[in-house]
């Protein structure tokens, strides 16, 4: 059975009216993953639920654990991962409500261990030129369009260290980069996924407008409240996915380590 991981961002801590009866605790060499995983079978999938901040969303965005968080699914034989979060907008025409499946990422963050490679079984460069699955996003396009859950096709995500939000020139800035929408959480979930061949795509709420794009202050009550009024088309877009899934992988994600070491 296909065994698809889920990480719950920002007031999505479980999947509710799906059910994950079991909780697993699983350790790893890099520390404790944020939570306990929840695993239920889901349609035809087996799925495995992780809330990236824990389930009293007590772990801020600098102080996850993501290697162990993406060792964790690894552990527990997850093949696909995909990762539910809340962003700012910063292209214009996207606004709160909004869903984009990305399909880039530019790596602002500066403080977190990226990599599971650190020279001890040789040199490991991975190619991330696609950072998302592309089998996956399609998987999820078409999903949203069975479902009628608006999806946008494409975007950069641009992720930030985090907690504090950005000034409004770094979000002019970001923009001239080519990010459209950003984020505290994506990177290095993104790469670590791929160094361990795990495919990994990204559903990505908007829930504000980024800082400066409107003339509103931005509040941490605001971001909450666009998640939860998303989660029923959050949860009828996974429903889809997971009973529409093929078995087997397709993509390149699945052999990212066969040219990659030195
Ligand atoms: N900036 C960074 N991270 C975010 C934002 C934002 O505006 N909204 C939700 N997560």
């Amino acid at each position: 059975m296909s065994k698809i991981g889920v990480i719950g961002g920002s007031g999505l801590y479980e999947i509710k009216g799906l059910t994950l009866k079991e909780k697993k605790r699983v350790a790893t060499p890099f520390g404790r993953p944020s939570d306990d995983y929840r695993v239920g079978q889901i349609g035809k999938a087996e799925v495995i639920f992780l809330p990236r901040h824990g389930a009293r969303h007590n772990i801020p965005p600098h102080m996850i654990n993501y290697r162990a968080n993406i060792y964790g699914f690894k552990k527990l034989g997850v093949e696909r991962i995909i990762s539910i979060s809340a962003v700012g907008g910063i292209k214009k025409g996207l606004k709160p409500g909004d869903i984009v499946i990305a399909d880039q990422v530019i790596d602002m963050t500066r403080n977190r261990k990226s990599t599971f490679y650190d020279g001890k079984e040789g040199v490991t460069h991975i190619d991330l030129t696609e950072p998302y699955c592309p089998e996956m996003r399609r998987i999820l396009l078409k999903a949203g369009r069975a479902v009628k859950v608006s999806l946008k096709n494409g975007g950069t995500y641009l992720a930030v260290e985090g907690p504090r939000l950005e000034t409004a020139s770094e979000i002019k800035a970001f923009g001239l980069f080519g990010g459209d929408i950003v984020g505290m959480t994506g990177m290095p979930e993104a790469a670590l996924a791929r160094e361990l061949e795990i495919c990994y795509s990204a559903v990505c709420l908007v829930a504000n407008y980024a800082a400066g794009i409107s003339k509103k202050k931005l509040t941490v009550a605001e971001v909450m409240e666009a998640m939860k009024a998303s989660t029923e088309k959050i949860k009828s877009l996974l429903k889809e996915t997971f009973s529409t899934i093929p078995q087997e992988r397709k993509c390149f994600c699945k052999d990212a380590l066969k040219e990659a070491k030195i």
